[in-house]
């Protein structure tokens, strides 16, 4: 069995930054309320013209050109997203689009909420390990701006838009996914949702007026549970590389909230100076929070060969999970 590592990283945020004093004067918030519960202070918000394959394919071509290979060398592209373009055609048959790929190639989308990137690093990983295919594009964008109701200030304030991408391909070297864990768990489904658009709920004027295209998050259960299950899955995937967590390098967490982050790293042992922090700037960006912060610690020249990377996540279906990177 031979490893598989990621080869190069893109991410992009849209041009238009949403602060928090920007939000005081569209809802009753305020930029202490949503910084000390949520630590956040902008989120990026896509133009009009942008829809979610267009953030992605940016991203992709970042993550390409990053990874010195050209689209005609990529064999599959994984888009994670819960703000798709439209039902179908999926997001990455647009991004197949714009990458200008003519040749026959496989091109989905995978849906795990903001646990997506993370589940299609997997896929990705055990799809080159079987030898199905060389070289894959795992991508994640989101336009959560479009999935908001902005007179919501519960939900408003959390969200932001972008997209990050990963060339996955074999290791002939000791770079390398040295464990990981995912799991899911449908029974609370209802605490995070989007409820109307899908065949449960289709779309009719009643569903517009309610609001119902929106997302709806009970926030506290789901701040608990996030917790829980982060720290569960680090420790589970720590366990399963044989590495403790004083000895990871890097530490990048789902970026939901700084207070889910803090409590995770406290209880799972994780120092502080070596997590990844980026929610401040970009809000929570579902499932693309995972690539885009790890593009950021690549470009700031955080992370060198060799060194433990561990990714967590946590998102809506329930799903959640954790990897082991040898860098
Ligand atoms: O990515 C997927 C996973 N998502 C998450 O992990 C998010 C998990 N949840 C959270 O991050 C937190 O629960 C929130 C940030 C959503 C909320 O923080 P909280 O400390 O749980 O606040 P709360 O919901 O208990 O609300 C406290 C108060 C309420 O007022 P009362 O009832 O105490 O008078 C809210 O109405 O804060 C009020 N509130 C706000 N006030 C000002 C809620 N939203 C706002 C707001 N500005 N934007």
């Amino acid at each position: 069995m031979f490893n598989v590592k990621i080869t190069g990283t893109g991410s992009y945020l849209p041009e238009k930054v949403l602060t928090n004093f920007d939000l005081e004067k569209m809802v009753d918030t305020s930029d202490e309320w949503i910084r000390t519960r949520s630590g956040i202070k902008e989120r990026h918000i896509a133009s009009e013209d942008e829809a979610t394959s267009d953030l992605v394919a940016v991203a992709a071509k970042r993550a390409m050109e990053n990874a010195g290979v050209s689209s005609s060398d990529i064999d599959l592209i994984i888009v994670a997203t819960d703000t798709p373009d439209n039902a179908y055609p999926s997001t990455a048959c647009w991004v197949q689009k714009h990458l200008g790929i003519k040749d026959e190639m496989p091109a989905f989308d995978l849906e795990a909420a903001c646990s997506g990137y993370l589940y299609a690093l997997i896929i990705a990983a055990g799809m080159i390990q079987s030898k199905l295919i060389d070289r894959v594009l795992v991508c994640a964008g989101e336009t959560m701006s479009r999935a908001i109701d902005w007179e919501d200030r519960s939900i408003c304030v959390l969200f932001g838009d972008g997209a990050g991408c990963s060339v996955v391909e074999r290791s002939d070297g000791d770079s390398a996914i040295l464990s990981t864990y995912w799991a899911a768990d449908g029974n609370l489904g209802d605490l995070l949702i989007q409820p109307a658009g899908g065949s449960r709920m289709p779309a009719t004027h009643e569903t517009v007026e309610k609001k119902l295209h929106s997302l709806r998050m009970a926030g506290n259960e789901v701040f608990k549970k996030a917790v829980q299950k982060m720290k569960k899955s680090a420790e589970e995937a720590l366990k399963r590389a044989n590495i403790k967590g004083e000895d990871i390098d890097l530490y990048i967490p789902h970026q939901a909230n700084i207070r889910i982050i803090e409590a995770t790293i406290k209880r799972a042992g994780i120092p502080r100076e070596k997590t990844a922090v980026t929610i401040d700037k970009t809000g929570n960006v579902s499932a693309a929070t995972l690539p885009i912060t790890l593009d950021q610690a690549v470009r700031e020249g955080r992370l060198k060969r060799g060194d433990i990377l561990l990714f967590t996540v946590f998102g809506g279906g329930f799903t959640w999970g954790s990897a082991v990177v040898r860098w």
